[in-house]
């Protein structure tokens, strides 16, 4: 058999360590993989694939590979194809089998599965293409059953797939099997869920354009590969992959079919494995390292399932529920008390620091009373959205605040909204009639294109950069309306963004020198940034990995020595209580003038393109989060706010 993933060879004795490794997973019906971060284990799946490609070529054989597409295999493919052409990998041997496609799109069709195969793999690497094997999706209605037929026995013919590549979706999808799918469904056509659509819909102008039915291999026909190794990434898949490996099997998690296949790997980053029982609440499952942080997570864990502030828990509660090795050096009454101020000292209406007051027991430092502060924002809109309130204060309390827009968003504006704009604007300059006519042929071919029926592949310059202005006016907007000066607003447009596609351009040196340099000019004692890891589409994390970069190349300057850096989440999801170092309540007029400014990114309301599956307008997902950290707040015994934003400090 081919080498798996991290497993070693089977030792005769269980080593202690393997004891308690094995208890930790005792709730684990799949065997899991858990990496530090994804492209590390992108890499290892990569590196098992050219490893059976290689074995299979070695022996003269054929190698039957069942390929994904999706966000979550686009970093094996990079990897693939890198080792094609840096270390001489070869695909002569591969006979590929995709597991789907829309029905209805063809090659052309940018959001088909056949594009994204031949952009991210087959275009790169020496793959012969009559082994190429995707799901027609232009079949003709009544040819379908036949088609499917015909592409399950041709799979069968080969001798079965050798190695099958899974995402998971978040209805528990594999392939684009929904819940209810049989185990032993073959390939057919079938109905996309909702969810599934949604997840997809960034691809798509609008709801309406996503495919509502696919072709696709069936759960038995995923079943009958020798080795499945499915993949997850990110927070956003850390509840479906619980469900898949801890949960029951059935149809209503087609994933969990998985649980009755011999040699099958589990591969997630840390994100998408937080729900699962051992990082979650390790406590239950045997050894514990007693860390500040996981006794924090245990205590708010505690107070949370039997519903008692902080203050009420007692020894016994925390014997009943594996804490025991919590009370070895302290009473359950020192522990709470400990516990009760480290989240009381976290709360403070002064995110720059109290002036002349004793910062001992403060998130932030006294001095300087009066902070340089940047704020990043990824998107346009995310500084208002995460951080409205404490913006707000910052300026209030007299510090110099200065607000970095990463990137210009335009990917996120209609093209109704746009048309609106541009149509405004050409008749605008034909009532001005001062213009020398080259305005007016820009809007009118902009114009011309938003009307059209689009399918380029990029949008086209003129579209982005009206876009791109309707975003600028918006977010100043907000910003003059919390009263800070134009000369505060810095658009930094990074380059990485602009590909006019939903898919963006790797982080390059230039990226990084606009935020260098901004830090540079500022020398804050302060940034805030967005550290929302959960963010749909990676833009965050990319500026993220932006900042940290700029911030490495600045490392030896005294300025830096005196800043600290904040993180927020973005709209998507909040930190854990027991995550957070810097807790701002916010009055309930605070809460008011943060949803205005809110209002100020008019092209962000209303269904707007990247919603996820939460209907909730940005404003209002902003205050549920904000209310719900502070009633977690009350819940453990703190002070009852009406909302609090929630940072948490990066040291750098
Ligand atoms: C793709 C496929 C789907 C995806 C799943 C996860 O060929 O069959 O099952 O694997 O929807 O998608 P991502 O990876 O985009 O989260």
């Amino acid at each position: 058999m081919m080498t798996t993933l991290n497993q070693g060879p089977k030792s005769q004795r269980m080593t202690k360590n393997q004891w308690s490794a094995l208890e930790s997973t005792k709730f684990e019906k799949i065997h899991s993989d858990v990496f530090s971060d994804s492209t590390q284990a992108a890499k290892a799946v990569a590196h098992e694939i050219a490893a059976l490609i290689q074995y299979k070529s070695g022996r003269n054989q054929k190698c039957i590979l069942g390929l994904a597409t999706g966000s979550s295999p686009i970093k094996v493919y990079e990897e693939l194809v890198r080792m094609h052409k840096e270390e001489g990998l070869s695909f002569k041997n591969v006979v590929a089998f995709n597991l789907d496609e829309y029905y209805g799109l063809g090659k052309e069709d940018v959001q088909s599965y056949v594009y994204f195969m031949h952009h991210h793999l087959f275009s790169h690497v020496d793959i012969d293409p009559e082994n190429i094997n995707i799901p027609d999706g232009t079949i003709a209605p009544n040819k379908v059953a036949n088609y499917c037929a015909y592409y399950e026995d041709k799979i069968d013919s080969m001798g079965g797939l050798d190695f099958q590549l899974l995402g998971i979706g978040r209805t528990g999808h594999i392939g684009f099997n929904e819940p209810g799918s049989k185990e032993r469904s073959l390939t057919r056509m079938v109905t996309l869920d909702y969810l599934t659509r949604l997840d997809n819909a960034f691809a798509f102008d609008n709801m309406n354009e996503v495919p509502k039915k696919a072709i696709t291999m069936g759960v038995g026909t995923i079943l009958k590969a020798n080795r499945i190794v499915i993949m997850a990434w990110g927070l956003k898949k850390a509840e479906i992959v619980h469900k898949t490996v801890e949960g029951h099997v059935s149809a209503d998690i087609p994933a969990a079919f998985l649980q009755r296949h011999s040699d099958v790997t589990f591969v997630m980053d840390v994100l998408a494995a937080s729900e699962l029982t051992r990082f979650k609440t390790p406590w239950l499952v045997g050894d514990t390292s007693w860390t500040s942080e996981t006794s924090r997570k245990a205590v708010v864990w505690l107070s949370e399932k039997l519903q008692k502030p902080i203050l009420k828990l007692t020894e016994r509660d925390y014997n009943d529920h594996g804490m025991s090795e919590l009370l070895a050096e302290r009473s359950g009454y020192d522990v709470n008390i400990a516990m009760f101020n480290y989240f009381q000292h976290t709360l403070t209406g002064w995110p720059g620091g109290k002036p002349n007051a004793d910062d001992s027991q403060r998130p932030e430092r006294a001095n300087p009373a009066k902070k340089r502060v940047i704020i990043f924002s990824p998107h346009p809109d995310d500084d208002v959205i995460s951080m409205g309130g404490t913006f707000l204060r910052l300026i209030e309390q007299g510090h110099e605040v200065h607000v970095a827009y990463q990137t210009s968003g335009n990917i996120a504006v209609s093209d109704h909204e746009a048309l609106l704009y541009a149509e405004f604007a050409e008749q605008f300059s034909e009532y001005l009639s001062k213009n020398d006519g080259k305005n007016k042929a820009l809007f009118s071919k902009a114009i011309k294109l938003l009307k059209g029926k689009k399918q380029y592949k990029v949008i086209p310059e003129e579209i982005r950069k009206i876009k791109a202005l309707i975003r600028r006016g918006e977010a100043i907007s907000a910003c003059r309306y919390y009263g800070l000066p134009d000369s505060h607003v810095h658009y930094l447009d990074l380059p990485f963004y602009e590909t006019g596609r939903v898919e963006k351009a790797p982080l390059s040196g230039d990226d990084v020198t606009l935020i260098r340099n901004l830090i540079e000019e500022i020398k804050p004692h302060q940034i805030f940034a967005a550290g929302d890891l959960a963010d749909p589409h990676g833009t965050h994390k990319v500026c993220f990995d932006a900042i940290i970069m700029a911030l490495e190349q600045l490392k030896d300057e005294s300025f830096l020595k005196d800043c600290w850096l904040w993180l927020y989440r973005g709209a998507w999801h909040e930190y854990p209580t027991h995550e957070i170092e810097m807790a701002v309540p916010l009055s309930p007029d605070q809460l008011i003038r943060k949803r205005e400014a809110i209002f100020r990114h008019q092209s962000q309301k209303d269904g707007v393109m990247f919603q996820g599956e939460d209907s909730r307008e940005f404003w209002q997902r902003a205050e549920d989060r904000n209310k719900d950290t502070a009633a977690r707040y009350n819940a453990l015994g703190l002070a009852e706010y009406e909302a609090i934003e929630a940072f948490k400090r990066y040291h750098f």
